[in-house]
């Protein structure tokens, strides 16, 4: 518990003196460059965002009243410089168009450890590799920056050259609204293991899969597919907020007799040994590098699965339908 503590940055630990006499460059104006570039600005920071030639973003930069450069000249010109691209094409601009500018005691930050834990970066010594890692996406960051609020980040540090990784962290989560839920000092070897394992497990593996199957179990015995489209997508946002907010215990006080003891029973024969025994072959692929091997190989395109066509269909008229109504 004290360890725990000891972990945990609020508020009220740090300030953003260290990052106000710094210049930050934001590599990458998707959805975490663009809502960190902003909440740093809106901090009083002194922000510019680096992009490819004729990239796309260039214009909603300059509409955001950010300075931006080409990636070489934003590099030059910070004295942190944070990688928000794709984790699987960042070690191609690292390598072309980041290192050869790096000068030393400049410090390179990332939202994610990957390309840092598996090796497909390699930074100099005389550079400061640092972590600040949000726990959401980029328009939550932003949204709950706007309302005096922030995300939860995890911070870690791999190298601290200059002396002062550790004040760059916390003056980053800072700036960006994470201290003020909390940020937890980690590494950049747990933040990757178990984002991933968060990810494949529940985020992006287990929870669409099961809505995709329950759903298509439903339709293939007959039912109705809006209803089915009700029962197992539409519902699992107020599910979901629920023991988000209170936690299990008032989650399963406030449902139905029914919904509790179904949900309990069933739910056990669902996630049984056999599928602990998967879970933990997942998180084995994950810290072998087994996992990341295959994704080098894999890189696909950014839409659902074939198999979720027909959820897919019935998802985006069902949108259409509620959006019209309201
Ligand atoms: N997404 C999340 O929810 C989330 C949460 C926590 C941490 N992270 C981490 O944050 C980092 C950024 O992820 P993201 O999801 O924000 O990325 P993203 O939205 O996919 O990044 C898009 C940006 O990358 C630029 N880009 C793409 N290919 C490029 C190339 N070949 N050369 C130069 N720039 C290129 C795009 O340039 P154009 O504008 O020119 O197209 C765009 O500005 C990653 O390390 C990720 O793991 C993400």
């Amino acid at each position: 518990m004290n360890q725990m503590r000891k972990n945990i940055i609020s508020d009220k630990d740090t300030s953003l003196d260290y990052l106000k006499n710094k210049k930050i460059s934001i590599i990458g104006y998707g959805n975490q460059g663009r809502a960190q570039a902003l909440n740093l600005k809106d901090s009083g920071l002194s922000v510019s965002v680096g992009l490819r030639k004729n990239s796309k973003s260039i214009s909603s930069v300059i509409k955001d009243g950010i300075s931006v450069f080409e990636i070489p000249e934003a590099v030059r010109w910070a004295d942190i410089i944070c990688l928000l691209i794709p984790d699987t094409i960042a070690p191609d601009v690292y390598n072309s168009q980041i290192k050869p500018f790096l000068e030393d005691g400049k410090a390179l930050l990332f939202s994610h450890g990957y390309n840092i834990h598996y090796k497909k970066i390699i930074v100099d010594n005389n550079i400061d590799v640092v972590m600040v890692a949000p726990s959401a996406g980029g328009a939550i960051v932003r949204k709950e920056y706007k309302k005096g609020y922030g995300v939860p980040t995890l911070l870690a540090i791999k190298n601290d050259y200059s002396g002062s990784a550790f004040d760059i962290i916390k003056s980053y989560s800072k700036a960006i609204g994470g201290t003020k839920v909390c940020a937890f000092v980690s590494t950049f070897k747990e933040e990757t293991e178990t984002d991933i394992f968060g990810e494949q497990a529940i985020l992006t593996g287990g929870l669409p899969y099961l809505i995709n199957s329950s759903y298509n179990t439903l339709i293939e015995n007959g039912y109705d597919s809006t209803v089915a489209w009700f029962v197992c997508y539409y519902e699992i946002k107020t599910i979901v907020d629920l023991f988000h907010n209170k936690g299990f215990d008032e989650f399963y006080s406030l449902i139905s007799d029914t919904a509790r003891y179904g949900g309990i029973s069933r739910g056990k024969k669902l996630i049984d040994k056999n599928f602990d025994l998967k879970l933990s072959s997942i998180l084995e692929d994950i810290k072998s590098g087994k996992f990341n091997k295959e994704l080098s190989k894999n890189i696909d395109e950014r839409r659902s699965p074939e198999s979720f066509k027909s959820l897919e269909d019935k998802t985006k008229e069902m949108l259409e339908l509620i959006k019209n109504k309201i």
